[in-house]
């Protein structure tokens, strides 16, 4: 097998039904400017994921990929973060953590594999303003065995969000699916009927409280794992948390479902409503404040505990380790400045957190409030990349402790101000450990986990030593326009499985998928439009880097232009595509 320099290539691979690729969900994702009713007659200039507040909902089935094509309409660079999914480094959406960012007018495929059941959402990263414009939406990925869900008839999502006018313009207040309380329909529910609610905290600066009025709620799922019911009449949520709760429709009416402040229970900033089949009667006041949210039994960690099985505490970490949050006010810059630190350090000049492919280690995050004083209460919603950790010291012990990958660090002096978490470091690469609130992200409160090592033995740990060797070729490729231009040369890294032959090529449309010729589980690869730029041979450690330059000629401005590779897994030749990223020339 040989990939020849041709303008046309061909290849014909046999493959066995085992290595057939997963099934292949695509969806199209477009971030761009936008303009958004969030309330009656009340529209806001946003950015916006396909245009709507929030953005789509995507989902997928356990074992399909999902393939979103996503194409950066926005005046600035971006990258989609997946929260919470433990997926590869170079999908995970952090600009130059990750990848480069998209820039302005880039497309990129984002291809993600594995991913786990449950609730999880999207936004940007490290471009803390653009989640505040609109940037969000929720993930849902369905166990591929149903009965490893709770049985349910009605669902719906919520995403909570607050709007602080961040381009200008009349509104300002608290959402709820993107409209604050006098724009909310009513979800329908008939009497008899269990519903599910999935609920996400997408706010940029705001914890929220939740209930349900008439109704108590069970908790079947902490961010996407499933736990062990829990019946309770409200519950906290930490920005960048989910909750799946499910309500037994047995008290009919028009109720209000309705959010507060963390720091406020007795004050509703926006609800929706469950309104029973037959009910006619007025909604409930957005400034109605039901009693179960007020005073009802609060959900605490405490009382959780996964339903599957899942690796247990263990009384000998590999490592263990301090994450203290805190604000700090200091003099600079001719006045007080405040800053927002992990461990005393803001980001980027953090002492990352070292850790070995395999360990379990053991972390206690705590809120040591204003440098160490109550002052100022701040609530800390601290989130891991890459990784579920499992909670300490709650109703699942060590043997069923919940996991999670985000947690709220309560005020110091506050019962829950103090976290401890297990985790296994079995997704190599460099990973954020930040607070989900905005804010305090961007004025410092933020950190690295780092696996160490050497891998690729060049004497300096560097970034390549903190990939994962992965499944499917990873392209790093330039984030600046002028790498899309007529002759442009530049270099495209390549990550993938060692010692395999890799070719890159550049078109204005993808390379063909795999077809699956009946009978022989054939695949013809015939990109026709397609140049070939470079070939290399990836190393011991599964690195390359293939140069190439495009062709001087004025006639690409304005054209597409792509660049992609296919790797030959070696022996059986099964191919390999990476994500297509591409641009419009200019
Ligand atoms: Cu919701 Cu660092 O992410
Ligand atoms: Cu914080």
């Amino acid at each position: 097998m040989r990939i020849h320099p041709h303008a046309t290539f061909r290849v014909l691979a046999l493959l066995t039904a085992a290595s057939l690729p997963a099934q292949v969900v695509e969806v199209n994702l477009t971030a761009a400017p936008g303009t958004v009713q969030v309330a009656p007659g009340v529209n806001v200039n946003a950015w916006l994921y396909n245009g709507t507040l929030p953005g789509p909902t995507l989902r997928i089935t356990q074992g399909q990929t999902l393939r979103v094509r996503f194409q950066n309409n926005l005046p600035e660079s971006t990258a989609v973060h997946w929260h919470g999914q433990p997926i590869q480094l170079g999908m995970d959406g952090v600009p130059d953590i990750s990848r480069p960012a998209i820039a302005a007018g880039q497309e990129f495929i984002y291809e993600l594999r594995d991913l786990i059941p449950g609730s999880y959402w999207f936004h940007p990263h490290g471009h803390e303003m653009q989640l505040d414009m609109g940037m969000a939406g929720m993930l849902i990925v369905d166990p591929a065995n149903p009965a490893n869900d709770p049985a349910f008839d009605v669902e719906q999502t919520i995403v909570l969000d607050e709007w602080t006018n961040p381009l200008g313009g009349a509104f300002s207040g608290h959402l709820l699916n993107g409209r604050n309380s006098a724009g909310q329909l009513p979800i329908a529910v008939q009497a008899g009927q269990r519903l599910r609610l999935r609920i996400v905290n997408a706010a940029a600066e705001n914890n929220y409280v939740f209930a349900l009025d008439g109704h108590p709620m069970t908790v079947t799922h902490a961010d996407g794992n499933r736990v062990q019911p829990v019946v309770v009449q409200a519950i906290p949520i930490g920005i960048g948390e989910r909750w799946d709760v499910l309500v037994d429709c047995v008290n009919p009416g028009t109720w209000s479902f309705a959010v507060s402040l963390i720091e406020n229970r007795n004050a509703t900033v926006v609800r929706g409503v469950v309104q029973y089949a037959g009910q006619t009667g007025p909604l409930p006041a957005a400034t109605f404040v039901p009693s179960n949210l007020a005073t009802g039994s609060l959900l605490n960690y405490v009382q959780l505990a996964s339903y599957f099985p899942v690796q247990p505490i263990t009384a000998t970490p590999n490592r263990t380790f301090t994450a203290a949050f805190a604000m700090s006010m200091g003099m600079g810059g001719g006045g007080m400045v405040m800053t927002h630190t992990i461990n005393g350090q803001t980001w980027p000049n953090v002492t990352p957190f070292l850790v070995a492919h395999g360990d379990q280690v053991q972390m206690t995050m705590f809120n040591n409030g204003m440098n160490g004083m109550p002052m100022m209460p701040e609530y800390h919603p601290a989130h891991v990349h890459g990784h579920f950790f499992r909670l300490m010291g709650t109703a699942g012990g060590t043997a069923n402790p919940p996991q999670k990958d985000t947690v709220l660090l309560r005020p110091l002096g506050q019962a829950g101000s103090s976290v401890t978490v297990q985790m296994t470091m079995d997704n190599p690469g460099r990973w954020l450990l930040h607070c989900h609130h905005m804010e305090h992200m961007a004025t410092g409160m933020m950190t690295a986990i780092e696996y160490l090592g050497d891998a690729d033995a060049d004497g300096v740990p560097s970034r390549s030593d903190y990939e994962p060797m992965a499944p499917l070729p990873v392209l790093t490729i330039s984030d600046q326009p002028a790498a899309f231009a007529p002759g442009a040369s530049n270099t495209v890294r390549v990550q993938w499985t060692p010692n395999q032959l890799f070719a890159l090529f550049a078109g204005p449309t993808e390379l063909a998928p795999w077809v699956v010729l009946p009978g022989l589980g054939t695949l013809v690869l015939e990109p026709t439009t397609a140049a070939p730029l470079g070939v290399a041979i990836t190393s011991a450690t599964g690195m390359a880097t293939v140069p190439y330059a495009l062709p001087n000629n004025p006639a690409i401005v304005g054209l597409r232009v792509g660049l992609q590779g296919v790797g030959l897994l070696a022996p059986t030749n099964s191919l390999s595509l990476s994500t297509f990223q591409a641009m419009t020339a200019r």
